[in-house]
């Protein structure tokens, strides 16, 4: 485990996150179980510059970075699930938002994942439950775990495209304006594409702007 993990998480916290990492190695298809654990790793190095400041109080800091693991470890763990059984969640456990969301293949494991997630791992905490919901394509005001989740999902160390680097570099430096570069990416990989676009893709991207 990594050097924050190390110092700072309780024994106990320590086996939490070790054992919901071999619980879902066991589940996941390899290449989505190594994207999660980069996803985390990548995380932690953000968590150290972000969470761990010295404004921030010792426990509460503790506590939203054991959160951020979890979240982690656990954003694509509705993807080992077909489509058609997400989509049959969704309808019967009434958790899409919209039509949108029911019909987006890459989009429903995210939208799914808190339910999935309170039903196989007993996670209730809401803001760990928020942080896997909109992973995928963000929402009206990030919390801190919020946005290094968004980004460590797009920037850890297996993806490859074009700016990496420099966004890797940028997320370092700057998060906000980090995410509004990966958000930005994001829109234009859309819509290049000519596929749909979120319905509130506007409205988040405003609020990254630094609007309402
Ligand atoms: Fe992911």
């Amino acid at each position: 485990m990594d050097y924050i993990s190390d110092s700072v998480l309780s024994k106990k916290q320590k086996k939490y996150l070790e054992d919901l990492k071999k619980d879902i190695r066991s589940k996941m298809y390899p290449e989505l179980y190594r994207h999660s654990i980069s996803t985390l790793k990548f995380a932690e190095e953000l968590a150290g510059i972000y969470i761990f400041t010295s404004s921030n109080k010792k426990s509460s800091m503790i506590e939203s970075f054991f959160k951020l693991c979890i979240s982690c470890i656990l954003h694509d763990y509705g993807k080992i699930f077909r489509y058609e059984e997400l989509v049959k969640i969704a309808k019967d456990e009434k958790i899409a938002g919209s039509e949108f969301e029911l019909n987006s293949p890459s989009l429903i494991h995210s939208f799914a994942g808190p339910y999935l997630v309170k039903r196989d791992f007993d996670i209730i905490d809401e803001e760990i439950l928020n942080s896997i919901k909109f992973h995928t394509v963000g929402y009206y005001n990030m919390s801190i775990n919020d946005k290094i989740l968004y980004i460590s999902d797009k920037l850890e160390e297996n993806r490859k495209y074009d700016r990496l680097e420099n966004l890797r570099k940028l997320s370092r430096e700057n998060i906000d304006l980090c995410l509004l570069e990966v958000y930005k990416s994001n829109i234009i990989y859309v819509l290049n594409r000519n596929k749909l676009l979120y319905p509130e893709t506007s409205r988040i991207w405003n609020n990254i702007c630094g609007g309402k």
